[in-house]
């Protein structure tokens, strides 16, 4: 069997004109096409995979005869051959040096320090203050990632890790912005000044200019500092010598691309969802409140906050788009893939599928109640993916957003902006386009229990 052609195709343009536009929508109007169906970037077929089962087979069962295609071949001219964009023995490799950092033991140790970040940003606010959260909370997981990952005690101090993470932060959503730009579009097209290639080109070297200072300096002082450079050159069983200073230099990349942006879009969007539901600010409260001093964040502490977290990942996922290109010829679902053919998932269209989630658009964290991602076919839920190119860092992931959460809602209550109205931007991943919110302290008097599930007898 062959996959059937998404209807609406131009001749020449293929369905661009659809992904220009309305681009998630248009993913969402081909799911009911077939389990996969063909679309055309220009001339060139991209298979998307609707079914649940499919996204589960080309991840999981037959992820061996798979790469990761397009997008990051893409991605490799910016940051590098790491993690992210490398394959096979090599990406086993380098996946299994990395893995200790993600261990949940090393997560633990990192608590501490991305609590202080979290703390210290959220303590400057003012009641009644306007904050971008969009660009606070960017600014504050690239300085969290930065600092817990590849500078736990930098000589220079937490100032030097704050301004380091403030400029990757500003070079990395340039660079995200051109390798979208140069999967969606044909190469000449992608390449040219008019759509900022230079620009591109200019944040990444800058970029890879800040990661070769980050090895040379850890490189210099051969201490075990329990950080991911110090991981990275200890050697392994399978690499006694550990990294060169230009596969460490990737590796840094790589995380920086996949752990800043996916963590602070996610949080915005949590926050962007509170403002519209003070409950859920107030039942996230009382549960933060009644974490036991030095009791570590995660589902068993905090499950209502933990399940919030779980729904924003299904309503707001921010990877809507990931790729893989099949090695050799193979079947999925009955349908006859080619050597060679480009494949598309999205998790914001599998997630928002009436067919496994009642009411998809609604936003309730209570739907999780009672209920896991064990509940739903396979493939339904892939947040963090699946399989061998699994998400390194989900529990680093959702650790860093529970402090956050905690951080915030201790203190304040976010509202929205009267008149503004948040709008999603669908470029490499998908953001609100400007979250404003102003933040209020709690009354003086407690508010006292808000819902039976947060009530302490
Ligand atoms: C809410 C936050 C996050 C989300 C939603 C997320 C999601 C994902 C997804 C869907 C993939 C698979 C990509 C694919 O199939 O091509 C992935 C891979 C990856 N993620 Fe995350 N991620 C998040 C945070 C993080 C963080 C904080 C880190 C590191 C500190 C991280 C590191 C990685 C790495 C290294 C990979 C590639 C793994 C491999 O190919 O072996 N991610 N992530």
């Amino acid at each position: 069997m062959t996959a059937p052609i998404a209807s609406g195709r131009f001749p020449l343009l293929g369905h661009l004109p659809q992904l220009a536009v309305k681009r998630v929508e248009f993913l969402q109007s081909v799911r009911s096409q077939g389990d996969i169906v063909r679309i055309f970037l220009g001339t060139r077929p991209v298979f998307v995979l609707n079914a649940p089962e499919a996204v589960h087979d080309v991840l999981l069962t037959q992820s061996r005869k798979f790469a990761k295609g397009l997008l990051f071949d893409v991605a490799r001219p910016f940051i590098g051959n790491g993690i992210i964009t490398s394959e096979r023995d090599f990406h086993r490799r380098q996946r299994r040096a990395l893995q200790p950092a993600f261990h949940r033991d090393s997560i633990a140790a990192f608590v501490g320090t991305m609590t202080d970040i979290a703390e210290e940003q959220v303590a400057a606010w003012r009641p009644g203050e306007v904050i971008a959260m969009d660009l606070v909370m960017r600014r504050m997981m690239t300085v969290m990632l930065v600092a817990t990952l590849f500078s736990t005690e930098r000589p220079d101090g937490a100032a030097a890790v704050a301004e380091l993470g403030e400029q990757v932060a500003e070079h990395l959503t340039t660079v995200m912005r051109g390798v979208f730009v140069g999967t969606v579009l044909p190469a000449p097209i992608a390449s040219s000044p008019a759509l900022g290639h230079r620009k591109y080109l200019a944040a990444a070297a800058a970029l890879g200019e800040l990661a070769d200072t980050a090895v040379r300096q850890a490189r210099l002082d051969p201490t075990d500092r329990g950080d991911l450079l110090s991981i990275m050159f200890a050697g392994t069983p399978g690499n006694p010598q550990g990294m060169t200073d230009a596969e460490a230099r990737d590796e840094l990349l790589s995380l920086l691309m996949a752990g800043a942006e996916t963590t602070s879009t996610t949080l915005s969007w949590a926050l962007h969802e509170l403002g519209r539901r003070p409950e859920l600010t107030r039942r996230i409260r009382a549960e933060c409140d009644a974490l036991p001093e030095g009791a570590l964040p995660g589902a068993a502490t905090l499950p209502f906050t933990d399940r919030f977290l779980r729904e924003v990942l299904r309503l707001h996922q921010p990877n809507w788009l990931l790729m893989r290109r099949a090695l050799e010829p193979v079947r999925v679902c009955g349908v006859e893939l080619p050597q060679g053919a480009e494949l598309v998932y999205s998790a914001v269209t599998m997630h928002r599928d009436p067919a496994y989630y009642p009411d998809p658009l609604r936003f309730d964290p209570d739907r999780w109640l009672g209920r896991t991602e064990k509940d739903l076919p396979p493939g339904a839920y892939v947040p963090f993916a699946l399989g061998n190119r699994k998400c390194i860092g989900d529990h680093f992931a959702m650790t860093e957003m529970l402090v956050v959460l905690r951080s915030i809602v201790s203190r304040w209550q976010p509202r929205p902006v009267e008149g503004h109205r948040v709008r999603p931007v669908v470029q490499a991943l998908i953001r609100p386009d400007a979250l404003p919110m102003r933040v209020s302290p709690w009354p003086a008097d407690r508010t006292g229990p808000v819902s039976p599930e947060c009530t302490t007898p």
